[in-house]
């Protein structure tokens, strides 16, 4: 049998239903497998081809509404998309606890992204970085020509910067140029600026421009949540304080604190997701800012007050938009942000930082006390019983007894069923 080959010349010329078909002989797809690709759910096929290319189809995950969120006094449901159970009545948990005391508070800096421009073959790095330094005013006007549409809704590059980093390759004069970006995550505004200063940046000094990109590291475009978590509502002062166990380890340990930012990512990306934002953008922005020290720490800061409650609080680069992208194409992502109400980058910002401490809280909570695996288990014991064919009249029972036996498993998933079927 001659191996299939994966070379396609013009895949993306194909119309869907070709590409299925190719695909479909390529893995042995069967007719019922190419119908689950047609069930494209409320994207739909046509706008996901704008979007990406090579479409095939769509892919769904469940959007959930957190609810009890309070914050800056204002009341809020939150929709998440996440694959993980959990999560969901996690934040739902936590933001209640979060209310008793207030609610959250959060804010944002500017909406400041940085653009960098990379600048190689300088034989006097510092004297190039002068030379730039002093076009500043005019490099900047330059970068603001390139979009009049950001400058009328009152953003528009602000600042440039000069950093000299020592590279393998020799010295690199780097630009940083800052642009406000409002309610746009900005991408393709600060890289049209950059792409359009190199030239002249060249010109300037004489060097050679390679790389002209914006930085995930968007360390000027912050969000910020804190709140006070009751500490009876948490389970007492206990867990309060193996919650400060809990952050301390992570502060200290980068093993740990890679899972303590994973759980806040669960909550973080879950609202980036449902908005149509780019999940990978906070998320790079995210780990390289808790980096930022020289040592991997916790995206978040736990202390107790006088009167022994939980005190929270959490920073990070929130890269997200309300205008352009997937956000504005995306029939999903517009109704979670119209579910959510916000009418600012810096709100969804703010709204998505509370997120995340909430979520924290609620996984040091439980890890802290119960351990996490009993909140997971309801729903993973549910899984198991569908899968096993329960009927639907049986489902609570065989779940019951699953967890009270402690084996959620297929096996006795199907010896529960035999039994209780009799
Ligand atoms: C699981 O998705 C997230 C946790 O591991 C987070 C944590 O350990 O803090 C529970």
């Amino acid at each position: 049998m001659s191996e299939k080959s994966s070379e396609f010349k013009g895949f993306y010329k194909l119309s869907i239903d070709e590409r299925v078909k190719k695909v479909s002989e390529f893995s042995d797809l069967t007719d019922e497998d190419a119908e689950v690709l047609r069930r494209a759910g409320a994207l739909g096929l046509d706008s996901a081809a704008r979007m990406i290319e090579n479409v095939i189809g769509t892919f769904e995950l469940p959007l959930g509404v957190a609810v009890n969120f309070r914050i800056n006094g204002k009341d809020y449901l939150v929709p998440m998309a996440i694959e993980e159970p959990s999560v969901v009545a996690a934040s739902s948990k936590i933001a209640g606890v979060a209310r008793l005391k207030g609610g959250i508070e959060a804010s944002t800096t500017d909406p400041i992204m940085i653009a960098q421009i990379q600048l190689t073959d300088m034989a006097d790095p510092e004297a190039a970085g002068d030379k730039i330094l002093s076009a500043k005013a005019e490099l900047v006007a330059y970068a603001n020509e390139q979009d009049p549409m950001l400058v009328k809704f009152g953003g528009g590059a602000r600042d440039l910067e000069v950093r000299i980093i020592d590279t393998r390759r020799g010295p690199n004069v780097v630009t940083h140029l800052l642009v406000d970006c409002r309610d746009a995550m900005g991408a393709n505004a600060v890289n049209t600026m950059a792409e359009a200063l190199a030239p002249r940046i060249e010109d300037l000094t004489g060097g050679r421009v390679y790389l002209r990109i914006l930085s995930n590291l968007a360390d000027r475009r912050l969000a910020r949540a804190k709140a006070v978590f009751d500490k009876e509502a948490l389970g007492g002062e206990g867990v309060v304080d193996g919650i400060l166990e809990a952050y301390e380890f992570a502060d200290a340990d980068p093993y740990r604190a890679a899972t303590h930012n994973k759980g806040i990512m669960n909550g973080i990306i879950a609202v980036v997701r449902a908005t149509g934002n780019d999940t990978r953008a906070v998320e790079a922005g995210a780990h390289s800012f808790a980096a930022q020290t020289g040592r991997y720490r916790s995206l978040t800061r736990f202390e107790k007050t006088d009167d022994g409650h939980l005190m929270g609080e959490i920073e990070l680069p929130m890269a997200v938009g309300l205008i352009g992208g997937a956000t504005a194409v995306h029939p999903t992502a517009k109704l979670a942000v119209k579910i959510l109400g916000v009418k600012t980058a810096s709100e969804l910002g703010g709204i998505i930082a509370a997120v995340g401490l909430v979520q924290n809280v609620a996984a040091l909570r439980a890890l802290a006390s119960e351990g996490i695996q009993r909140g997971h288990m309801a729903l993973h014991a549910r899984n198991v019983a569908a899968t096993a064919g329960a009927p639907p009249e049986l489902v609570d029972e065989i779940v019951k007894r699953m967890i009270d036996e402690k084996k959620v498993r297929m096996d006795r998933a199907k010896e529960l069923i035999e039994e209780l079927s009799k």
